[in-house]
């Protein structure tokens, strides 16, 4: 499946792993935590992800920074690792201050102009600005769309559907650009036309639905719509 270039007039983007590196922890948790570290970040990971899939299906909503602290306690018990309260203040802290990866910035400049812009995600909105200011995102975006307005999580169709008000623009006419498997198969199924940020190697999920395109990160994609060289 192509993509349709000609009928894209706005693009959404995920968060986390595809503007943000959520490796920015890393460094934080590797001095709190020594060899330990690896375990924690790959249970925390994990854990979010699955309690806004749990959460939502419960439906039991509870905003992306709480529900980001408890998966850390969990993943803090699962492998008998102790912290005190200030350090997992201090861990929560980074998640307002993620670096982008280094082609974000030069891509969403290039994109800018002729794209309406956007990010989709389920962190709420405290949560994104300051990530955005951070790193001094704000002018190139035109839209923060969070999950938070529905109290559900994406992959639930009603997240992806803010793309379309938050834009102003029909499915057909957005494209969603995500680095997780499982969200672009969400936005696919949703309507949207959807890229996958294939970042590093991994597999595609058998879900029945297949991304519209693929890069290895924005700037492919920016030079994919553009039909430019990568900068
Ligand atoms: C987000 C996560 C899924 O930003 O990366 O929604």
């Amino acid at each position: 499946m192509g993509i349709n270039a000609d009928k894209i007039k706005g693009i959404a983007f995920d968060a986390y792993g595809t503007l943000f590196d959520i490796a920015s922890i890393d460094f934080l948790l590797e001095q709190l935590f020594d060899d330990r570290a690896r375990q924690v970040a790959a249970y925390w990971r994990r854990k979010q992800l699955e309690y806004t899939w749990l959460r939502t299906m419960m439906g039991k909503y509870k905003d992306f920074y709480a529900l980001t602290r408890d998966s850390l306690y969990y993943a803090l018990e699962a492998t008998n690792t102790s912290a005190t309260e200030s350090q997992v203040q201090e861990l929560m802290q980074q998640y307002y201050h993620l670096d982008v990866y280094p082609e974000v910035k030069g891509a969403l400049s290039r994109l800018k102009g002729h794209y309406r812009l956007a990010i989709l995600s389920n962190a709420n909105p405290s949560l994104l600005e300051k990530a955005v200011a951070y790193n001094g995102l704000d002018e190139l975006l035109d839209e923060i769309i969070s999950a938070d307005q529905v109290q559900q999580y994406k992959p639930v169709p009603g997240v992806y559907q803010l793309a379309e008000k938050g834009l102003q623009l029909p499915a057909e006419n957005l494209l969603f650009a995500s680095s997780n498997t499982w969200d672009v198969s969400g936005a696919a199924a949703y309507g949207l036309q959807t890229a996958w940020i294939q970042r590093r190697h991994s597999v595609m999920e058998s879900l029945d639905v297949e991304p519209a395109a693929t890069a290895s990160n924005l700037a492919e994609l920016a030079s994919m719509l553009l039909g430019d060289e990568v900068l």
